[in-house]
């Protein structure tokens, strides 16, 4: 149904907002128009950091959950109510729903949509890229992540997409040592995709995460020497690239989240949350 004879996305109807049981703590953001300013930079101690790792496990065991249940004929909003039911099985809250007046638990972006796709009536076909982003806040902390998956058979160029997608990704987590600026990530990622000639995203990046969702730290994804912030053990932040088949340029729907590539190009995206040690990056989103 959502989509033109030339199968390009259109949106689709949005199901009523899914409640949430009064004994799983809010974020302080829910039901205001935006989040308060992050306070207390990027580096955790301890104790936060172990809190973290919780939430982290949480939205990794969600998003296999979620991929899992991805089959031709499924509708996004089904897999917004089974992120949505995971989450709160664990005491968490799935940190998107409110953030910004953002509508449902976890974003859905199929296809030509780059991120940020709203969980709606429309069927995932076979062949489908399926980009599922999910984060979980518990005990005062978000875990942040993402991951993509061709549906069923695929054309050769959409799996390749993905596999290198994920395959940038790492790069960029492997890039990520303290002492380096962390425009180091985005030149890993860059110099990666440029092989094989993809779009890599600019305007959508990656960003601290822990007591706030998004803390105003900013991971580029491109080679961008102006974000020369200096990595250092603590720093909990999220690596997570979209590359494209074509342009890196975008559009967004007027629901004002549905971000597609201008082209209508396919995507995809990989997410992590990880936390800088002194000896390296350790990826928190492990399921
Ligand atoms: N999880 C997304 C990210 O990686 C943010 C989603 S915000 C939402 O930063 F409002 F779109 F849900
Ligand atoms: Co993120
Ligand atoms: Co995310």
């Amino acid at each position: 149904m959502p989509r033109t004879e030339q199968g390009v996305l259109i949106p689709g109807q949005i199901s009523p907002q899914r409640p949430v049981p009064l004994h799983i703590k809010r974020p302080e953001y829910v039901g205001k128009p935006s989040p308060a300013q992050h306070v207390g930079g990027d580096r955790y101690d301890d104790e936060t950091i172990a809190a973290i790792r919780k939430a982290s496990k949480i939205a990794a065991q969600g998003l296999e959950v979620v991929l899992s249940a991805a089959k031709p004929g499924i509708t996004t909003d089904e897999l917004d109510r089974i992120g949505h039911e995971f989450l709160l099985s664990q005491n968490a809250y799935p940190s998107t729903l409110g953030y910004r007046g953002f509508p449902k638990s976890l974003c859905s972006s199929l296809n030509e949509v780059i991120c940020h796709g709203i969980p709606d009536d429309t069927i995932i076909r076979e062949g489908d890229i399926l980009n599922i982003d999910i984060s979980a806040f518990i005990d005062g902390v978000h875990g942040d992540t993402n991951g993509s998956i061709v549906v069923g058979d695929g054309s050769q160029e959409a799996l390749d997409l993905v596999t290198r997608t994920k395959e940038a990704m790492l790069r960029g987590i492997r890039a990520a040592l303290p002492g380096r600026e962390v425009n180091i990530i985005g030149r890993a990622i860059e110099s990666y995709a440029k092989r094989f000639d993809y779009g890599v995203v600019r305007d959508f990046t990656g960003h601290g995460v822990g007591t706030s969702f998004h803390s105003g730290l900013i991971i580029p994804h491109y080679d961008a020497p102006e974000y020369n912030t200096v990595i250092e053990p603590g720093m909990v932040f999220t690596v997570e690239p979209m590359l494209t088949l074509g342009t890196h340029d975008w559009d967004l729907w007027e629901d004002g989240w549905t971000v597609t590539t201008k082209d209508k190009s396919l995507t995809a995206q990989f997410e992590h949350t990880i936390l800088i040690t002194e000896d390296g990056p350790e990826i928190l989103t492990e399921a």
